[in-house]
């Protein structure tokens, strides 16, 4: 077993590349054409054909996924839509962008998402949509809310940032009939450099967000060289996804079985080492059917100076996610959450990349013991 961690691995999460992203990229820029192209075209029709979906719509990151999304399906001012508190900010601004307002919900504590039970508890009169995150990697089963949804008109939109690859049921997150958004970030299950992916539920959907992400324009930057003008649709943004970002992440793609192995061992690793440690709980991903994104623990006592002293320790551990029902920014829609500020105390993510091997998972393991057998001696 190593005694350190090589340099660089301390890192919470670091992007992988395979090495075929160099080559596309640089064939990407010698085209000369930078904005959506034939290679983005190209990258979607991999996705679509990797979920097995009809169509995919790319865009410039996680984010602006979700915008689209919430503004293809009709959500706006006066707009209530269901958000847990405990995801990364990026979900609740994007509800704030287009002028909705968010009602956080509570979490399951053993998977850190949103369950039917605690969006039913959180359902109002006024709620247009419901956007459950796939923390993790996890997929979220609404199916017992779905009676609610359908007799009051809610949209579901899932935040898959984390769940590219990961299975709902039988079939791929994003294949399952919900509108979908994926992140392609840095660290991601895949990566694009940047960018974000949706998948609309019908070719109306399709058609919405791809004008809403190309500045209303509806046809495609890629037209023929002959087409004169072009006609402005509707509103829109400047989100598109850029054929540098898309060469990456069809080259990313052609690898994934690699990440879904790298990540599901890695994190069966974790869970090996930590079963049955005392006041350390894994949050359970549902590793069977997902492609873990991360590795999250609940520290039952000091999380802080246990954070603190694995940080000194060069241990890249996180705290994914503060609540965002006790951000400055979100405090016009706080209310009481105490599952969620009970999990915000005592999460601790830990580093989960595919640079990592083994050996450094047992290394980072024997180190947490260490830090919580040491927090509670104290006391
Ligand atoms: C849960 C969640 N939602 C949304 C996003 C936003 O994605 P992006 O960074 O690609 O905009 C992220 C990214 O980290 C995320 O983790």
């Amino acid at each position: 077993m190593m005694t350190t961690m090589v340099a660089g691995k301390a890192n919470n999460a670091r992007p992988f590349l395979y090495g075929s992203e160099e080559a596309a990229l640089a064939e990407a820029l010698r085209s000369g054409h930078y904005g959506h192209t034939d290679v983005t075209d190209q990258f979607e029709a991999d996705v679509a054909a990797f979920l097995g979906v009809p169509e995919t719509v790319a865009v410039a990151s996680g984010t602006s996924a979700l915008l689209v999304a919430l503004l293809a399906a009709g959500i706006g001012p006066g707009h209530e839509v269901l958000v847990p508190s405990f995801t990364f900010c990026a979900t609740i601004q994007a509800i704030l962008a287009v002028g909705a307002r968010p009602r956080f919900v509570e979490v399951n504590p053993r998977t850190a998402c949103v369950g039917s039970g605690e969006v039913l508890d959180a359902v109002t009169a006024e709620t247009r949509a419901v956007m459950p995150v796939l923390y993790g990697g996890r997929a979220v089963d609404l199916s017992e809310a779905q009676p609610v949804f359908a007799a009051q008109g809610i949209t579901v939109i899932e935040d898959a940032s984390h769940a590219f690859g990961s299975y709902a049921g039988e079939l791929l997150v994003g294949a399952a009939g919900a509108l979908t958004c994926f992140s392609f970030g840095p660290i991601k299950n895949l990566t694009c450099g940047q960018g974000g992916m949706i998948v609309p539920r019908n070719a109306l959907e399709a058609a919405a967000c791809r004008r809403l992400r190309g500045l209303g324009i509806v046809e495609s930057a890629a037209r023929p060289a002959e087409a004169t003008g072009y006609t402005v649709e509707g509103f829109g943004l400047r989100v598109q996804m850029s054929s540098l970002n898309a060469a990456i992440g069809s080259a990313q793609l052609s690898r994934f079985p690699r990440a879904e192995a790298k990540r599901k061992s890695l994190w069966r690793a974790y869970a090996t080492a930590l079963q049955g440690v005392e006041g350390v709980t894994v949050v359970d991903v549902d590793v069977e059917h997902s492609v873990p994104h991360l590795c999250a623990v609940l520290v039952r006592t000091g999380r802080d100076r246990v954070f603190r002293s694995l940080r000194a320790r060069d241990v890249g551990v996180g705290t994914h996610y503060p609540p965002n029902h006790l951000q400055p920014a979100f405090a016009p829609w706080h209310r009481s959450l105490p599952v969620t500020e009970r999990v915000g105390r005592k999460i601790m993510t830990l580093p989960f990349h595919q640079h990592l091997v083994e050996d450094d998972v047992e290394y980072v393991a024997s180190e947490v013991v260490k830090a919580v057998t040491e927090t509670a001696a104290i006391g």
